[in-house]
Order: structure tokens, then sequence, then C-alpha cells
């Protein structure tokens, strides 16, 4: 029946890869292969349809609506996303752009549809799989803060106190002893005891900076930051200004967690020869800068690529924030952290 209707550049149309379909008065008079294909249909099939038929059930009047908008020239096109309904009855995602027309005399929509329902399931995917990602990261970073602080605290209270006790034992003995051979090696004890527990002292300051807790996120970030330039010899500046006292824990861990980590990025990535950290609280928000004259990184919001930038925007979000990596204004990479400084009660 559709071969004896006067379609113009009818072979171009029935070769196209796009749906092409002309409706007039809600019944399909024209559809080409590739459209009645995507709904499982011949044309011979879908020809003579009612437009109701071709699309799923709940959006059968909105359907019906549009097309009378385009009839009317109410809207002389329209782009829309549409559910068609395909014959075995699953859903079909169509992208379709719909004009009208006169056709012999009459009013119709000729449109465009394509099958986007790939497309669609591969967003749909890919949005879980960034979510589950998002989730990942978010365990990891609870998980890694809750075992660093059990480790910090045994390490120094059980560890650190047993190596005391050895100390004072030694320190004993060598009150006791006139032997000069024994009193070298007392010496050499007592010299090792104070040395391991210096090194205990600090390996848990590293998994959990006592400072942060007791002088606070300047004092914790000052202290890192003189570490880091002893360290890398990377010249580094800190300036705190306009710096509300009263940051909740989580907040400040955070905050000093992603100083830690971008210190690390800097070290290992950035050739830099100077790092400045700014930390200020503006509008009632915690902010965090950190600016690097290194060689720079490529303009990103940390995505799924990377897991040590997405765990520091992660742990921004947790806290109803945000956080970028970007390339500086004057080269070199430019962290920007902001979080609110109180908890958002939706
Ligand atoms: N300050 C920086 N300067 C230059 N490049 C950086 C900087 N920080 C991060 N990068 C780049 O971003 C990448 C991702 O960082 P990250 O997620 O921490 O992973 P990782 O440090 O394990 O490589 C790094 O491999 C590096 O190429
Ligand atoms: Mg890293």
């Amino acid at each position: 029946m559709s071969k004896d209707l006067d379609i113009p550049f009818r072979g171009i149309v029935e070769q196209s890869l796009a749906g092409i379909y002309v409706i007039q008065d809600e019944v399909f008079v024209y559809v080409n292969a590739t459209f009645s294909g995507m709904l499982g249909y011949t044309p011979e099939e879908m020809t003579g349809m009612h437009l109701r038929q071709a699309v799923v059930p709940e959006l059968q009047d909105e359907t019906i609506r549009n097309f009378h908008r385009r009839v009317s020239g109410e809207v002389p096109s329209i782009r829309y996303t549409t559910v068609g309904k395909h014959k075995l009855g699953f859903p079909v995602t169509l992208d379709v752009h719909g004009s009208n027309l006169q056709y012999r005399g009459q009013p119709a929509v000729v449109g465009v549809g394509v099958n986007i329902s790939e497309q669609v399931l591969q967003q749909e995917e890919l949005r879980i799989s960034r979510e589950r990602l998002r989730e990942l990261a978010e365990y990891i970073n609870t998980a890694r803060e809750e075992q660093r602080t059990r480790i910090a605290r045994e390490l120094h209270d059980v560890v650190g106190g047993m190596l005391t006790s050895m100390k004072l034992d030694v320190q004993r003995i060598a009150r006791k002893t006139e032997n000069p051979q024994l009193k070298n090696i007392v010496a050499d004890l007592l010299a090792l005891a104070q040395e391991s527990i210096d090194t205990v002292r600090s390996i848990s300051e590293d998994l959990r900076p006592g400072v942060l807790d007791h002088l606070g996120l300047p004092a914790a970030l000052r202290a890192a930051l003189r570490q880091f330039s002893e360290r890398t010899e990377i010249a580094s500046e800190l300036t705190v200004e306009d710096f509300d006292e009263v940051v909740s824990q989580p907040r400040e861990t955070a905050v000093y967690r992603i100083c830690q980590e971008a210190l690390t990025n800097i070290a290992k990535h950035a050739n830099a020869t100077h790092v400045h950290v700014r930390l200020y609280t503006i509008d009632r928000q915690l902010k965090l800068e950190i600016k690097d004259n290194g060689r720079g990184i490529s303009n990103s919001t940390p995505t799924g690529k990377s897991i040590g930038l997405l765990s520091m925007a992660e742990r921004a979000r947790e806290l109803g924030g945000s956080l970028t990596v970007e390339r500086g204004e004057r080269g070199g990479a430019c962290l920007q952290m902001s979080i609110p400084l109180e908890e958002r009660h939706d």
C-alpha cells in the first residue's frame, strides 16, 4: 500500500539508517524499513497502524497530544524522547523529531526516529557504576580512617608503653652496675629504646595526627607542611585567614587527609619547587586551596580514573561539599575544596 504513495526522494528515504515515518489522522501512512524494524514490524505491517499502538500505554495520550500540536501548527516541530512499544511487547527508547507538513492536501506529521535504547542503557550502567565507585571510595575512606586510628592508638599506647617500661628497666640496670663493659651495652640499649620510642611515636602520629586532636587544623597543617618541605625540599607556605575555629572533627580530618594526599601527589607527580596552601572560611564554607608551580594537570573534575583524586573528592562530597583539581592560572595544579561548616539537615 505504501508503495503507491508519492514519497519524495523515495530511494534515500527507504535506505536511510534513520527511521522515517509519516502520520496522518493518528495513523502511520508511511514508514521506512528502519523505523518499522525498530519496533519489530515490516513496513507493510506498520502502515495503517494507529499511533497509539506504537507507544507504551503510559505515553499514548501524550503522544496523541503531541501529534495534534504539530498538525495544528501550534508547534511546527518537536524533538523529544519517547518510548515505543515493540511488537514483542518490550519498550524501545526513541529519539524522534517530527514536523508538520501538507501531505496530499491534508495536514500530516513527518518525522525521523532513532533508536537510543542502547545509549540509554549504557548511560544508566555508567551512572550505576559511578555511584558504586563513589560508595566504594566512601567505604575505603571510612575503613582506612578507623583502621589508622585503631593502629595508631595501639602502637602508641601498647607498644609505646612496653618500650617505655623497657627503657625504665634498662635505666635501673644502668644504676646498679659498675661493670664498664656492661655500662657500654646498657648505654647502647638505652639509645636503641629511645629511638624505638621516637619511631613508634612518629609512626602513630603519621597514622592519626595527635596534633590535629590537640592543637587543631591550622597547627596540624603547619606541621604537615614543615615535614613535607624537609622531606622533599619543595618550599611551602601556609596562609590561614578568616578562619572560623569551630570546625567539627570529621571536617578537620577530611581537610587534613585531603591536604596529605595533595602533598603526596605534588611530591610524586608535579615536579614543583613551591606549594601554597590556603585555609579560610567564607559564607559558612570551609575552604582549602592548594596551588603548586609544577607541570600542571589537565583540567579535570575527579572522575573514576584516579583513586587518589576520587577519594579526595569523595571526602568533600560526604560532608556536603565539593572538590576540583584544575590547571592554575599561572600553570601548575590548583586544588579547590569547599565544605559547608554546618551539617545540612534537609
Ligand atoms: N599536583 C599535581 N601535578 C601534576 N599532576 C598531578 C598532580 N596531582 C595529580 N596529578 C595527576 O593526576 C593523576 C591522578 O592522581 P591520583 O588520583 O592521586 O593517583 P596517583 O597519585 O595514584 O597516580 C596522577 O597520576 C597525576 O598524573
Ligand atoms: Mg595520588
